[in-house]
């Protein structure tokens, strides 16, 4: 790695380099992936033993403090979170200003945005107090948000949030429970959804986390960023894709068809492309992907879908493909996200809250770089430059003798 300022001073050199695939933009302590080998740490702790081990919550204090919390700490947190679960009132009435089949991500990135309007205290980014507050306001309103962007779309009332609930029990409540209906969480799917938060939570500066960054070194306040981030995460290339992966299983339909789809894309007929297969940074397997397929089958073994066609579809797809030289030699490997839709489908979630999901998840990573970008001193803003292709100089040319 090279810092090109030490060696070429300040302006001496432009690199041209498009998606910024060797481009690194900050210093961070925070996550660590090593995309050659699979690997992927928060803090120094491997991905796969922090899914084993720990619940989202300890995640959550784990990327914004830097430790693993003890149980004091964790209780601590856990307070501080669950005291700002509730939205304001006036927020609540937002919803009704949509229009009830606008996507949800279109409703999350309009909600969070408008939380600046309310919490003005937490815009002071430059109060380290202020900054923590805004992180924890964060974490816990944005899965508030997501549930009602959900009951709002299927025309049923609110179900504010219960505190005592676990952070992925609560979000479930929310979301699936009725009035006057009793709502009981299943463990299995419970644990899942946190394990899902979990392995979401973080993924180092993919371009979320940097559209994040970004809106951030200006000083924009943080519920701002974040909204940046939401919308940033919502194309299918980023946090769309497990919808996309569940759009693809479709159109391929059954088993037979796999090697006709197969041709298709490594034909690139239509620039078709095997959702949920490749990463920018990974020539490997992502560890989040073999977590995400154990627990895809616990999942569907629990909710008694076993035989789910979906799971056995994607399962002969990823065969087929591993073994495949045209997957072989681009070091294509399944991502993270091409297991998490078809567990989410068998929850219950309909395929537009996928990427909702993955919003709630990856709000505490943003926030622990948003903070980390702020506290770093040599942080200025983001200024990329370019390489111009345009016209040279030349004469103005008055709107009479325009062609
Ligand atoms: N299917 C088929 N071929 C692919 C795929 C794929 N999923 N991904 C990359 N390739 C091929 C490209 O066609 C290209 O081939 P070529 O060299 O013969 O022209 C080569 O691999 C490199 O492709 P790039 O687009 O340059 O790779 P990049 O690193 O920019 O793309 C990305 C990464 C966007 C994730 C890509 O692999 C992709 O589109 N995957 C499908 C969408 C997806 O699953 N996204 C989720 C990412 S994980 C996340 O956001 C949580």
């Amino acid at each position: 790695v090279v810092d090109i300022r030490k060696l070429y001073g300040e302006h001496g050199l432009f690199t041209y380099d498009p998606g910024y695939g060797s481009t690194g933009s900050t210093q961070s302590s925070i996550t660590y992936i090593d995309g050659d080998v699979g690997v992927l740490t928060h803090r120094g702790y491997k991905i796969e033993d922090l899914a084993e081990n720990s619940d989202f919550m300890e995640v959550c204090y784990l990327l914004l403090e830097g430790e693993l919390p003890t149980a004091k700490q964790k209780a601590e947190f856990e307070k501080n979170i669950t005291y700002h679960t509730m939205l304001h009132e006036q927020i609540a009435r937002f919803f009704s200003g949509f229009r009830r089949d606008a996507h949800p991500m279109a409703v999350m990135v309009g909600v969070v945005g408008a939380l600046s309007a309310f919490y003005h205290d937490s815009t002071d980014i430059h109060d380290p107090r202020q900054r923590m507050i805004a992180s924890h306001r964060l974490i816990a309103k944005v899965p508030t948000i997501a549930a009602m962007a959900y009951k709002y779309s299927v025309g049923q009332p609110f179900v504010y949030p219960q505190n005592e609930l676990s952070y992925a029990e609560n979000f479930l409540r929310m979301t699936f429970a009725v009035p006057a209906e009793e709502y009981k969480i299943d463990p299995v799917v419970a644990k899942a959804m946190d394990k899902i938060f979990i392995l979401h939570a973080d993924h180092e500066q993919n371009a979320s986390t940097s559209t994040v960054r970004m809106a951030g070194s200006s000083g924009a306040n943080p519920f701002a960023c974040i909204a940046a981030g939401i919308a940033c995460l919502w194309g299918p290339a980023h946090g769309g894709a497990n919808e996309a992966v569940l759009k693809m299983l479709a159109e391929i339909g059954h088993k037979d068809n796999i090697k006709d789809y197969i041709g298709k894309v490594k034909s690139k007929q239509d620039n078709t492309r095997l959702m949920g297969f490749g990463h920018r940074v990974y020539k490997n397997y992502d560890p989040r992907a073999s977590v995400m397929r154990k627990s895809c089958h616990e999942v569907l073994d629990a909710l008694g879908k076993r035989n789910d066609p979906l799971l056995q579809l994607a399962m002969e797809l990823e065969k087929i493909a591993l073994s495949d030289d045209y997957f072989i030699s681009h070091k294509l490997y399944p991502n993270v996200d091409f297991y998490s839709g078809i567990i989410l489908q068998a929850i219950g979630f309909p395929t537009s809250m996928f990427t909702v999901l993955f919003a709630v998840a990856r709000t505490v990573g943003w926030v622990a770089q948003w903070k980390e970008m702020i506290e770093d001193p040599t942080q200025r803003i983001g200024r990329p430059r370019q390489l111009y292709t345009g016209y040279g100089e030349r004469p103005y040319v008055p709107m009479n003798k325009r062609k």
